[in-house]
């Protein structure tokens, strides 16, 4: 989404690697603030990771169960604080730079810029204070990734209008604040999940969020023979946003024909399989669809911690499978190239599991994999995606990392 990026597995990208150098990045911000040249002591540097997610797609706006990592790519800004009230930031990828009034913010501009604004809008809201700042962002999260690029935007937005400073908020509020920014400023109808991780990031560890109760979980990933690999289709994602709204109206209308006769109903959340096969009469043959994948998914993510934390590599590799499969024939998220990465990978040994991870409609699938079988699916996808699609995939290891904060 926000900002133009790198591509970890393609030519180093000089912008993408300033993500990873907090030094660079503030040499980059005196070239081009005068306040940063005048003040180089005040220059700060804040983080915020993408995510993949290891299973639980669209269930966290169904109340439901999610699996996500915060991985080792992300959004890094340099800045200097101001006392003028204004916001100014330059993409290092392009030059580009967009402001505005902390006391104006006014309404969204259609640019990246809005998860900035919008960020400083929800901070407002909540009554938190924000103050001005020059910055220069960096992003290695590859373009249209489906890495959540906007939640790291909006996590490491929040950062800088504090002054480089995790807000004086606890980070479950803060992951709420930035859900607002999107949800309310944006305007896109998001769920929990990419700002609770890219907040609660914890190296080493998957997060498990019930996120009806907001109760979490850190998961350890402890065994160094495994690794997490995401493909990357190539393929932009289309008709995401749309396409998103009408999966969650479609939840929606689930939940309103199943609490005609069961009361208690408010999200699909609350819904067993044996309510939903019982409403499977009153219920259009597509709704259906959509609520039979969420019911089962909130089971799998449950079915994929206990596996996970018995080592039981097998049982997770069939949810990963049995997850994607959902996706594509009930929830219909899927896409030709996502479903050939799959199948790839299905080819492997060594690889555990994968599927799609994120909203769909194309971006990237996470994989499960056997450290030494790395190169071999890596081989594979490259060797046979292309033919299969006509694009050119990107294969990159991430690594379950920390969330918002300061790094210089
Ligand atoms: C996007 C949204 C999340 C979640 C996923 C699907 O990433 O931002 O809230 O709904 O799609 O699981």
């Amino acid at each position: 989404m926000p900002a133009p990026a790198s591509s970890p597995g393609s030519s180093p990208d000089p912008a993408a690697a300033l993500a990873r150098d907090p030094n660079a990045l503030g040499a980059r911000l005196r070239e081009v603030s005068q306040e940063a040249a005048a003040r180089p002591g005040d220059v700060r540097v804040v983080h915020a990771p993408g995510r993949v997610n290891l299973i639980g797609e669209h269930t966290d706006y169904n109340e439901g169960f999610v699996l996500p990592v915060a991985i080792d790519l992300g959004i890094a800004i340099a800045l200097v604080p101001t006392d003028d009230r204004r916001v100014e930031m330059t993409l290092a990828a392009t030059g580009e730079t967009l402001g505005f009034d902390l006391d104006a913010i006014g309404a969204k501009r259609g640019a990246w810029i809005d998860y900035v604004a919008g960020t400083a809008w929800a901070l407002a809201e909540r009554g938190v204070e924000t103050h001005g700042f020059r910055g220069v962002l960096a992003s290695d999260l590859p373009q249209g990734s489906g890495l959540s690029s906007s939640a790291a935007l909006e996590l490491a937005s929040s950062l800088a209008l504090s002054g480089g400073e995790v807000p004086a908020l606890d980070r479950m509020t803060l992951a709420l604040t930035a859900q607002r920014a999107e949800n309310g400023y944006v305007g896109v109808n998001c769920g929990l999940m990419d700002q609770f991780a890219s907040a609660f990031g914890k190296a080493g560890h998957a997060l498990l969020l019930d996120c009806r109760s907001l109760d979490h979980r850190a998961i350890p990933m402890a065994d160094p023979d495994l690794a997490l690999v995401a493909c990357h289709s190539g393929s932009p994602r289309k008709l995401e946003s749309s396409a998103y709204n009408e999966r969650r109206s479609q939840c929606e209308a689930a939940v309103a024909e199943i609490a005609r006769t069961d009361q208690g109903v408010t999200f699909l959340r609350d819904v067993t399989p044996e309510m939903l096969e019982a409403a499977r009469p009153r219920l259009d043959p597509v709704v259906f669809a959509r609520a039979e994948h969420i019911v089962h998914e909130n089971a799998r993510v449950l079915a994929a911690v206990a596996a996970f934390e018995a080592d039981d590599l097998e049982t997770m590799g069939r949810l990963f499978y049995a997850s994607h499969a959902s996706m594509r024939d009930l929830f219909g998220i899927s896409s030709p190239e996502l479903d050939a990465l799959v199948e790839i990978a299905a080819g492997v040994p060594g690889v555990i599991g994968a599927r799609l991870t994120g909203a769909g409609f194309g971006g990237c699938t996470i994989n499960l994999v056997r450290r030494a079988a790395v190169p071999a699916l890596r081989e594979a996808v490259m060797r046979d995606y292309p033919g299969r699609t006509g694009l050119t995939p990107r294969v990159f290891e991430v690594a379950a990392s920390d969330g918002a904060r300061r790094i210089a």
